[in-house]
């Protein structure tokens, strides 16, 4: 298990206090503190190597140009994926699924496919889909979920027909906390020929992750989300489908060549190489840096002893929430065997955005409330005022949830 008091050391933010209470911090879903290490790589970026990467021959480039480049050697080990080749370094998740949807989707959808996704995606899975559809005449379907929080396999299994070109799911919803099965949808897409996409933003930073064995084509997440810098991201993609794709964004860096034809007035590019290619302009050097410490910490932890860690402490919310609370709506399943550190909540009928408020300005305690950028979802679960929604990481306690808890039994009601 996680030494938790040791790990807190490293992350200087926790000391902070809130309206006069110690922090608790239960916002990770949306993003996690960084430890002094990754603070550490940053500032040592700047402080004794900043420079350009891939233009210059001089010593600092080179450094830069060494640092960044490995940084996706360390992602592409902790995923499994098959080298840096299958790692493109982006802003977000977000940016990531609009690569795949607009690279990929703008040479190979045409009218009357169907992108098969589903209900509880956030809408960052939703809307680059929506947008490449509506210019290739393509169809989105959305798969329900069940009642208990899990996606409907069944209706899946039906969604997915011959026109079926792109398959996407989340890996684990960030409001429900669902893990989804995505090995199994990923078997339906490979029947009819279709890609599968995973959206892991809530699923890598917090669970051990093997590309291959999940069998997916793509999969986009957050370095923000995994204790990296801000304004970090990744999308790894099979090389394959990397190779074949045209590239998302134009510029420096992503070509070998740019050749003036005086014949045709026109210019001639040729692609660089894997997986620069798709990394357009001067990236995020720093953030990728930082992103490569922020996986080294993880490395260390473990990525087992992190699921198990927030598996013990989501058990322990819903037990404590269960037994000891009234009038609490839970959203998602009850069973934390398939269920991330998320616990969706609301407070009688409550409007979720004042419970947070009260957790914070009495607490202490950091939450996020709202539709969580997944407003199907919440339609679908008729919490039309939204959810409150507490989540955890590696430096959580079980104290902290005691807290939660004691403030939930205290709360003023009011409609
Ligand atoms: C499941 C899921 N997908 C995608 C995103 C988008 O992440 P980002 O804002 O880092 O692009 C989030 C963010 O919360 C998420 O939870």
């Amino acid at each position: 298990m996680l030494d938790v008091n040791k790990i807190r050391e490293d992350f200087p933010i926790l000391n902070r206090e809130i309206h006069g209470k110690k922090l608790i911090y239960l916002d990770n879903t949306a993003t996690t503190h960084k430890p002094k290490q990754v603070i550490e790589a940053i500032k040592s970026f700047y402080e004794v190597y900043n420079a350009n990467i891939h233009r210059g021959l001089h010593t600092l480039s080179q450094e830069a140009s060494k640092m960044y480049e490995e940084a996706h050697d360390k992602v592409a080990e902790f995923i499994g994926a098959d080298g840096r080749e299958e790692i493109v370094f982006v802003r977000n998740s977000t940016e990531g699924l609009n690569l795949v949807a607009y690279a990929w989707g703008l040479k190979n959808l045409g009218e009357g496919d169907e992108i098969v996704t589903t209900l509880m995606e956030h809408h960052s899975n939703i809307v680059p889909w929506e947008l490449v559809a509506s210019i290739k005449k393509a169809t989105v379907k959305y798969v329900p979920v069940k009642k208990d929080g899990t996606l409907n396999i069944e209706a899946m299994a039906e969604a997915i027909t011959p026109r079926t070109k792109v398959v996407t799911v989340t890996h684990i919803s960030n409001v429900l906390g669902t893990i989804n099965d995505v090995r199994e949808v990923g078997k339906l897409a490979r029947e009819v020929d279709a890609i599968f996409v995973v959206d892991g933003a809530q699923s890598v930073p917090h669970m051990p992750i093997d590309v291959k064995a999940l069998g997916c084509d793509f999969l986009a997440f957050s370095g923000h989300k995994m204790l990296g810098p801000t304004g970090t991201g990744c999308l790894y993609g099979r090389r394959e489908l990397l190779e074949e794709m045209p590239p998302f964004l134009g510029g420096g860096d992503m070509i070998k060549s740019v050749g003036y034809d005086a014949k045709t007035g026109r210019c001639v590019c040729e692609w660089n190489m894997l997986p620069w290619k798709y990394e357009a302009g001067t990236p995020n050097i720093a953030g990728g840096i930082g992103l490569a410490a922020a996986v080294e910490y993880l490395q260390k932890i473990g990525m087992e002893n992190v699921r198990q860690h927030e598996r013990m402490l989501i058990e322990y919310t819903l037990k404590r929430v269960v037994d000891e609370l009234s009038d609490i709506t839970i959203y998602g399943p009850m069973d934390a065997e398939i269920r991330a550190g998320i616990f969706t909540f609301n407070v009688g009928d409550m409007n979720p955005h004042e419970v947070s408020l009260y957790l914070d300005k009495e607490w202490g305690i950091a939450t996020r409330s709202g539709f969580h950028c997944a407003e199907p979802l919440h339609m679908l679960m008729g919490a039309t005022k939204g959810t409150a929604r507490a989540s955890y990481y590696i430096y959580n306690t079980t104290e902290e949830i005691d807290v939660l808890v004691e403030a939930l039994s205290k709360i003023p009601k009011k409609g």
